[in-house]
């Protein structure tokens, strides 16, 4: 298996344009309270939010996009909010999956899919084996995901298949087993919804992230929004730890 570079073991390459994105989409249940909607109708608008932020990241060339769908906290909702977002997944994956797969995209969900309905990861492992050889972006829904559970994970499933390296491991031999093992390191992280906190999302992978956060609630985030993120993004100096007389040496002569 193709092995990505690390941002503590390498230097990734930088380019102008992220080459994955990945989005804590929050703010759906304010967006819905300030227009005196239950809550649940931000889930719903949200929707359009995710086929128009990955519409325009196909437009502007990222490869992967990430959005934390459901967190491993997020149980602790109410009930009937729990469940209004399974049966939103659910419909919205079966309405969109043709055009997805039409528009040459990779489905991915990540996160542990045990306490999901039967129908449901049926429909997601479908989903995903239907685009699993298209060669467009690469959109991914974190999905009862928490980055801990992610780690440990990984390193349990390492172990079960080399136990001789309980003794002792290092980051490539746990990089193949974490959940985002086939994208790269997101190079931008984006948080809509004014919080300024990871939530147990992907702690692993956003070592050297850029972090961006926004007051815009997901519902009202558009292309102008995302734009204004990138925009961010391309001020930003990466130096993974060396200078930034290292980035721009001056001319010998100077
Ligand atoms: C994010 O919006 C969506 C999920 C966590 C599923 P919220 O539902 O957290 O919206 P706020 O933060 O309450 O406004
Ligand atoms: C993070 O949003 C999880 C998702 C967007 C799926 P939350 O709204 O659950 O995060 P906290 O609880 O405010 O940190
Ligand atoms: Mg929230």
């Amino acid at each position: 298996m193709a092995q990505f570079q690390s941002s503590t073991r390498e230097i990734p390459v930088v380019k102008a344009v992220p080459s994955h994105i990945a989005i804590i989409m929050d703010g759906n249940g304010r967006w819905a309270k300030q227009r005196m909607m239950p809550r649940v109708a931000g889930h719903q608008r949200g929707v359009k939010s995710v086929r128009n932020t990955i519409r325009h990241c196909v437009e502007l060339g990222v490869e992967y996009l990430t959005f934390f769908a459901f967190s491993s906290e997020n149980w602790r909702r109410p009930k009937d909010e729990v469940s209004f977002l399974m049966t939103l997944f659910y419909s919205a994956l079966e309405r969109e999956i043709e055009q997805i797969h039409k528009d040459n995209l990779r489905f991915r969900v990540i996160g542990d899919l045990a306490p999901f309905d039967a129908k449901l990861v049926r429909l997601i492992r479908d989903a995903e084996s239907l685009t699993s050889a298209n060669s467009g972006l690469t959109f991914t829904m974190a999905a009862n995901y928490g980055g801990r559970w992610d780690i440990m994970q990984a390193v349990s499933r390492m172990l079960e298949d080399h136990p001789e390296l309980a003794k002792g491991f290092g980051e490539n031999d746990l990089s193949p087993y974490l959940a985002m093992s086939y994208a790269p390191e997101p190079d931008l992280f984006i948080r809509t919804g004014g919080e300024k906190r990871i939530s147990n999302f992907l702690l692993w992978q956003l070592a050297y992230a850029e972090l961006y956060f926004t007051d815009t609630l997901w519902p009202d985030f558009d292309s102008p929004a995302l734009d204004l993120a990138i925009k961010s993004y391309q001020s930003r100096e990466r130096r993974f730890g060396r200078t930034s007389e290292q980035l721009h040496p001056l001319p010998n002569n100077a």
